[in-house]
């Protein structure tokens, strides 16, 4: 690095680092993220300069875990996602758009923690005392005393975590943390690195288990929580409508589990609920008769959920057509669109199409394919498609239907909710037992879509 440099550019969404301001990140290719910083003289004291005694080395045979070192939070939705509970001494990242429920969430597992005998410090730089009891009184009775501390100066969070020694630390939010010797604003890439790194040093020296909030924000004011994903032990998100009830918690980085679980939970009056069963909630409102809707089974980590795919085709009133949709891939939409133009000989070009996940939900899975298209076809034709009836598959582009994991799971799960039939692809089909009360109809090729569609 230039001696004589004294700032450098941050991406405030990715934390690429750049000696001159730029438009467009090279990293993330955001627009207009980059914020000049000083460059920080990394702080002396908490980096031992070179070894004192040797480093010492440790056969993997000797190395003793505890598998009882997992705590249970309370919910066995966030349990899940966690891998099988809280792991002593990780570093866990909450992320999600401000006023999603994240501190919510967090405020009811540490009631469950301190009910259930943890010490717990929740330390907020974004709510007074006063509106933390507030928002406690809404979610419920708290039968244990948990700690709570409104502050924002990182040296000041540190010395408090050292004289209580709780088992569970909250910080609300990492983006309000701050160290004095950083010149940098806080909520910068900076000041989220040092904050970060300082929780690390006590989560992993002391065995305390550290829940930091990172909101997610678009403007790039404040550095994103994907400037410290590589940190930490577990990045979970808490994603949804704002204006829905429903907000999912999804795994994207576990060191201590599989990522790709979701967790289900229902905003209500009280706080946060769990939805054991998001497949119903998922179905709920679903019109009768109504054609272009389709039930499809989509997995989410090892978990089957049903989603309604819904999809509207209309003449197009301007020159171009418009193609939209709502928590499916709109490539995937003009790809299925083409195989069922070139394959079926449909005429499309003239007509709009919108595709539309009901529920909010985002899905990205290729077996929704199979419903996507279905719903396509009915709503074109104006043929209602049987109400019990789901399915799955992924389309290819020569217009065959191919084979997706787990079928039987995803016609388990139809069946547990009362569906009587499944369209899915024949390669699936054969490696399936006869399954009681539950009609399978295999496909081959686009082409057999239309006697499906006849008949259902
Ligand atoms: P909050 O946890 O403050 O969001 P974040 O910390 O992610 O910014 O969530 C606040 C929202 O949740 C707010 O819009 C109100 C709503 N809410 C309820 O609907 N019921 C409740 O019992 C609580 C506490 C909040
Ligand atoms: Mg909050």
């Amino acid at each position: 690095m230039a001696k004589d440099r004294k700032t450098v550019f941050f991406c405030q969404n990715c934390g690429y680092e750049s000696a001159k301001w730029q438009g467009q990140c090279p990293g993330c290719r955001e627009w207009n993220t980059f914020v000049e910083e000083p460059v920080v003289k990394s702080a002396g004291k908490r980096q031992s300069g070179g070894y004192h005694e040797q480093p010492r080395v440790t056969k993997l045979s000797q190395i003793e875990t505890d598998p009882r070192s997992r705590v249970s939070t309370g919910y066995g939705e966030l349990d899940r996602v966690l891998g099988g509970g809280i792991v002593r001494g990780s570093l866990v990242l909450v992320g999600g758009d401000p006023g999603i429920g994240k501190s919510t969430l967090l405020l009811q597992v540490c009631r469950n923690l301190s009910t259930a005998g943890e010490k717990v410090l929740y330390i907020s730089g974004e709510e007074s005392l006063q509106q933390i009891k507030m928002r406690a009184g809404r979610v419920g009775e708290f039968v244990g005393d948990m700690l709570l501390l409104c502050e924002t100066n990182l040296d000041l969070v540190e010395e408090a975590i050292r004289r209580e020694k709780p088992k569970i630390v909250v910080i609300d939010s990492i983006q309000t943390m701050y160290r004095e010797e950083v010149s940098s604003a806080p909520g910068s890439v900076s000041q989220v690195r040092e904050a970060t790194n300082a929780f690390m040093q006590i989560a992993k020296g002391m065995e305390i288990t550290v829940f930091l909030v990172g909101h997610v924000t678009k403007e790039g004011v404040v550095a994103g929580p994907r400037v410290l994903e590589h940190m930490v032990d577990t990045v979970l998100y808490f994603e949804g409508d704002r204006y829905a009830a429903y907000r999912l918690l999804r795994g994207v980085k576990n060191r201590f589990g599989s990522t790709n679980e979701i967790g289900v939970f229902e905003m209500r009056e009280t706080g946060l609920t769990q939805v054991a069963n998001p497949s119903e909630y998922m179905l709920s409102g679903k019109p009768e008769g109504a054609s272009g809707s389709m039930v499809a089974c989509a997995m989410e980590g090892t978990r089957p959920i049903l989603v309604e795919v819904q999809a509207l085709v209309c003449k197009t009133s301007f020159g171009i057509p418009r193609r939209t949709a709502v928590g499916a891939d709109i490539n995937r939409i003009n790809l299925l669109m083409a195989v069922l133009e070139k394959r079926l000989g449909l005429s499309l070009g003239d007509c709009d199409a919108y595709v539309n996940i009901a529920g909010g939900i985002r899905m990205n899975e290729p077996a929704l394919d199979l419903a996507i298209v279905l719903a396509v076809l009915s709503s074109k034709q104006d043929i209602p498609l049987g109400e019990k009836t789901i399915a799955f598959g992924e389309v290819g582009l020569s217009g065959e239907i191919r084979a997706v994991s787990m079928a039987r799971q995803r016609v388990l799960e139809a069946k547990k909710l009362g569906f009587e039939r499944c369209i899915l692809p024949q390669v699936s089909l054969e490696g399936i037992p006869e399954i009681q009360g539950i009609t399978l109809t295999g496909v081959r090729m686009v082409r057999d879509l239309q006697n499906v569609l006849r008949k259902a």
